[in-house]
């Protein structure tokens, strides 16, 4: 999407420097910089400090970390390592293990010469096939926003309520939640989103930052505000991505996500999950027992980043000194809380039969066959 009229994907290789380009989160919204990754060392720190984020996006930059590794040794040794390596970063988001095994499973039976190259052009394959994904998540998503169209007011908009950021820098482009946003907006239906500020590490400013770069209204609302805005009618429909989701359809996604979910049940508020098919676990039913919670440091939510008025980009403590802080960063919302998945084959129920009808290659087997891409044969929308 756009930054400043200039178009950029959240990521991108450069040749010349033999080295993967990324725009460095931790500054947003606040600044716009740009980062070089030169080794799978840099991408494992770029993971784990979350200098780049969202599940999609941490699988795609996993595979150039992969192909940064084999350039530099491509002995069975070092692709191990690195699988391990970038696989402990961060433990919920399932698209890393996906993209890695896609890269383990490609590069293990060529010899080490040719493995170097094949890394990056799967890489590069791996990074084209997010963007198709999330641009069909966009158009089955946009479907669901005509629907509410005529029951508007001359004039008054589509109310959408999206949590953390889904968007076009969690991904390599167009974002999975905001995708059917900016295709509405694009579209030309009126949209008004309620951007919740996603404590603690606010990650919906940078949802704000990107709709409002795109031109699309919206108000950047605090975590608890979503329940107040349902009851008064003022939502329409909640999109949310995901982090993993079960066979089943259980979606763990940023902490707070539940709480959204709950309300929306309580209001008859239509609660939609944008999923891309890698941020599946077919391996995983019952997403509350089975999916890891990442727990992160506890300065998260005892300090909030911000910039001051004199411009400086800071940490400011908003806790009593020493208050111990506790900080799971995502939660499971159990499929009969979610009303639909928009995925990049059309939108299914929150259900195994839904997802199976989506993605019949997966229903019958042990789950490990997940690595087709956007091209696979699609079958009829489910819902
Ligand atoms: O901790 P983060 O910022 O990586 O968490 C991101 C989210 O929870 C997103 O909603 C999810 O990854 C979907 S991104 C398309």
């Amino acid at each position: 999407m756009k930054v400043n009229g200039r178009h950029y994907r959240s990521l991108w290789w450069d040749d010349h420097a033999h080295a993967l380009m990324i725009i460095d989160q931790r500054w947003l919204p606040h600044d716009f910089r740009v980062a070089e990754l030169r080794t799978a060392d840099n991408c494992a720190v770029a993971i784990r400090e979350m200098w780049v984020r969202g599940a999609p996006l941490i699988g795609a930059t996993a595979a150039y970390a992969m192909a940064l590794r084999m350039k530099a040794d491509p002995s069975n040794g070092a692709l191990d390592a690195a699988w391990d390596q970038l696989h402990a970063t961060r433990p919920t988001a399932i698209n890393l293990r996906w993209a890695l095994d896609r890269c383990r499973s490609l590069l293990e039976p060529l010899g080490p010469p040719a493995r170097a190259e094949a890394a990056l052009a799967l890489a590069h394959e791996l990074a084209d096939e997010d963007v198709e994904i999330n641009r069909r998540i966009g158009e089955h998503g946009l479907a669901l926003i005509r629907e509410i169209t005529p029951r508007k007011r001359t004039g008054e908009p589509v109310r959408l309520l999206t949590h953390c950021n889904a968007g076009w820098v969690a991904t390599v482009d167009w974002g999975t939640a905001t995708s059917p946003m900016y295709q509405a907006h694009d579209a030309g239906i009126a949209l008004h989103v309620w951007v919740d500020e996603t404590r603690p590490r606010n990650q919906g400013a940078l949802t704000a930052w990107e709709l409002g770069s795109h031109g699309i209204s919206h108000s950047y609302v605090v975590d608890n505000a979503g329940g107040h805005l349902m009851q008064h009618g003022l939502v329409d429909m909640v999109i949310v991505g995901t982090d993993r989701t079960t066979r089943r359809g259980d979606v763990c996604n940023k902490i707070g996500t539940y709480l959204k979910a709950l309300a929306a049940r309580d209001n008859g508020v239509p609660f939609y999950v944008a999923l891309p098919s890698p941020t599946i676990d077919w391996r995983v039913d019952d997403g509350f027992a089975e999916i890891p919670i990442e727990e992160r440091a506890p300065q998260e939510t005892t300090h909030v980043l911000g910039r001051t008025e004199a411009g400086n980009i800071e940490h400011v403590l908003v806790a009593p000194e020493g208050t111990p802080g506790g900080n799971p960063a995502f939660d499971v919302t159990p499929s009969h809380l979610v009303t639909g998945l928009i995925t990049e084959r059309g939108v299914c129920e929150a259900s195994a039969a839904g997802l199976a009808a989506l993605f019949p290659e997966h229903s019958a087997g042990d789950g490990r066959s997940g690595d087709r891409g956007p091209d696979s044969p699609a079958p009829e929308s489910a819902g």
